[in-house]
Order: structure tokens, then sequence, then C-alpha cells
């Protein structure tokens, strides 16, 4: 008896459904979610650019392309990121080298006139269609995508390896300026003909390499801003609408019982200042005021020692009754933990003891009366090290 499995990773397509099935179906059971081949997405693809004007375009000068050559002997990559000339293309072996220029729909219409067969996406999520054109062997490695793309095959054929197994291993290659994947172990392989086209959500990986003679293949590349670029330019828009006189504020502040503590209250007071802040974890808080109210409005920084100072060096100027002299520009603050505290100076963080950071932030010379603890030690090293303080031979009142 046959199984019927409920998400076929192969289906055939059909002119009225180029996704094998309803785009509902598609983006229901598929769409960011599992890989999909669709065998004749597109029957009777007609090529809506030739290899020669891709080549032209490619030597444009404001075009983004590249030209990889694989050394398929030496497993070397070589990769020309342009701006590409005839000279370059006049170069390239007979095989293992495929050519890739990204948003060829912004220079030609009828590459752009692909795109009305993703309607059935928000068309801000799209960003380009990538095409390449590859010689026999010739492709860009085995590597994964922080995007969903449709690899659509154009002209040839293409080998097409990917890896389903959500466990597959994703560490780079670091000798490789590609990105691709140290270790790959395909779960599926396909050759795919003109007008098939392989669906990819983010983070599958996978290896295409032109199979047999010449390669083209249009890629239709969603875009998916990071959490790190929208909190960036989300920071950067709240502050351009904020005005100057919204500040920092403590009308309810009360005597401090250690100055250099950025106490609950103040963390409180901050959260009210920054009511979005108020959403993240508490220690990411803490460690980004600590960061930043140390470094602020610091018109210059202490440099590291050139030559650092090891733990036995630092014990016998310290034993010898050497005090530690803060740098000017060296502001500190601490933040308690659960247990002890951090210690921040000039946007780093060191871990400490409250007393110790209570001391250095009150005493701009710091004379140890009793033996440093290991973290003491270490903190005390670190902060020399970095240029914070500075041991002096101590003054001897006359
Ligand atoms: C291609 O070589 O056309 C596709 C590259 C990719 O896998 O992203
Ligand atoms: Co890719």
């Amino acid at each position: 008896m046959t199984t019927i499995k409920p998400f076929p990773i192969e289906v055939r397509g059909s002119a009225s459904r180029p996704l094998g099935m309803s785009p509902a179906r598609f983006l229901r059971d598929y769409w960011q979610k599992r890989p999909l081949l669709i065998r004749q997405a597109f029957a009777d693809f007609q090529l809506p650019l030739q290899p020669d004007d891709l080549a032209g375009l490619a030597c444009e000068p404001a075009a983004l392309a590249r030209l990889i050559v694989h050394d398929a002997k030496r497993d070397r990559w070589h990769v020309n990121s342009g701006p590409l000339s005839e000279a370059d293309f006049a170069k390239t072996p007979d095989s293992d080298w495929t050519l890739l220029v990204q948003d060829v729909d912004k220079w030609d219409a009828d590459v752009a006139g692909l795109l009305q067969h993703f309607s059935f996406l928000p068309s801000w999520r799209v960003d380009d269609i990538m095409v390449s054109y590859a010689e026999p062997g010739g492709g860009v490695g085995a590597h994964i995508d922080q995007y969903d793309v449709f690899l659509l095959q154009g002209l040839g054929q293409r080998h097409w390896a990917i890896s389903d197994d959500p466990l597959a291993p994703k560490a780079f290659r670091h000798d490789v300026e590609l990105k691709q994947l140290a270790h790959f172990e395909p779960t599926h392989e396909w050759l795919l003909e003109p007008g098939d086209m392989l669906y990819l959500p983010p983070g599958v990986p996978h290896d295409g390499a032109a199979f047999g003679g010449p390669c083209m293949t249009f890629s239709v590349g969603m875009r998916a801003p990071s959490q790190a670029e929208l909190t960036g330019d989300l920071a950067d828009f709240i502050a351009e609408h904020l005005p100057e006189e919204l500040r920092y504020a403590d009308p309810d502040l009360t005597p401090a019982r250690a100055t250099g503590e950025i106490d609950r209250a103040a963390i409180e007071r901050l959260k009210s200042a920054l009511p979005f802040a108020a959403a993240l974890r508490e220690d990411m808080l803490h460690d980004w005021f600590g960061r930043f109210i140390t470094r602020y409005r610091n018109a210059q920084l202490a440099a590291p020692l050139e030559k650092p100072l090891n733990d036995t060096a630092l014990a016998r100027q310290l034993a010898g009754g050497a005090h530690l002299l803060r740098h000017p520009w060296s502001r500190m603050a601490w933040i308690r933990r659960k247990s002890g505290c951090t210690l921040y100076v000039s946007g780093q963080a060191y871990p400490a003891t409250p007393a110790l950071a209570q001391q250095l932030c009150e005493q701009r010379e710091l004379a140890l009366e009793r033996i440093p603890d290991a973290i003491e030690n270490s903190l005390l090293l670190a902060l020399v090290n970095d240029g914070h303080l500075l041991p002096r031979k101590s003054r001897r009142r006359r």
C-alpha cells in the first residue's frame, strides 16, 4: 500500500497553477517552512535574457556582478566582484565557473516581467531577481541563504542538492569568502530542466551546479530585514522624532548610598523614559545602559597598555605600595547582579565585587589596604592593561 505524504517535496505545475497548488496552500504548507520542487512550473519557459546580454550587463560599472571560478582539483574558489570587463570573460576556463548578477529586474523589463507570477506575495517582500550563467560544474558551492528564494531554471540543466535535515550543521568554511558550508550532506538531489523551479525557505543548505552544458538560473529572492536592522532603524527613527528637552530625569532622587551604583530606581526611571526598553530583558537593558552612560559625552578614551602586565608584575607593584590612579577620562559606574556586580568603564564591562567597584568609583587614586581576591585581582589587572588605572609609586608625606 502506498502512503500519501502530507507535504510532498516534489509536485508538477500547470499553466493555471505554476506552484503545482493554489497559492494559499503553498503559503500554508511550504512558505517559510519546507522546500518544494515544482516540475514545469513554467512549461515552455521563454528565456527573457540571453547569456550575452547578461555578460554585457555584468560589465556595467553600476551592476552588482560576481564571476566565480572553482579550481576543483585544489578546491580553491576565486571570486571577482567586479566591475567586470570582457577580458575577465576571455580568461574563463571551459568549465566550473559562474557569473551572477543581482537586481537584473531593475535593468531588464522582460526579467522584471517574471515577477507578475509572484503577485501572491506582498511586493515589498520581493528583493530582486538574480540571474546566473554557468558552464558545466559552475556554481557557488554549498551554502545557506537567509531569505526565501525561488530558483527558476531558465536554460540548460542544473543539478541541485539540498538538505531538509533541520539538524544539518551550519558552520562556514573559513577559507572561502563565499560563506560556504564546511559540511554538506544532501538529503535530496535533482536535475532541473528549463521551467522547473525549486523553492527554498531560509536556512536550507543547498548546492547547485550547471550540468552538461551552459545553464542559466533566475533566482527570485525575498527580503527579510534582520531584527538587528529593524531595531537600529527604529531607534534612529524614534530618535529623530524626539524633542531635545525630553531627557533622563530624576526629580525623585534621594541621597546616593553608593555614588557609583546604577541602582534599581535609576533603572526604573530609564524604563519610564524609554517605554519600549521596558520590554527588553532586564540584563540586556542593564548591560546597554552601563556601557552607554560610561561612554556618553566622553571626549577621549584611555589607551590600552602597549605591553600588558601579567598578574605577578601587578602584584609586585601593589605589594611595593603602588597606588592605582584612575585615568581622567575613564568614567565608571556599576550595577548589582544576582551575585557580584558588573563594573562599566568607558563602555566596557568587567565582572567585579560591589565593594571594589564602589571604591574604584569613589576614589581617583586607589590604595589597597587588603589583599584583593581572585575576581578583584583579575579586575585590577584588566583595568590596568586597558589603561583605566595607572600604577603610580605612592607619594610619601613629608
Ligand atoms: C545560482 O547560482 O544561480 C543560485 C545561487 C544560490 O544558490 O543562491
Ligand atoms: Co543560495
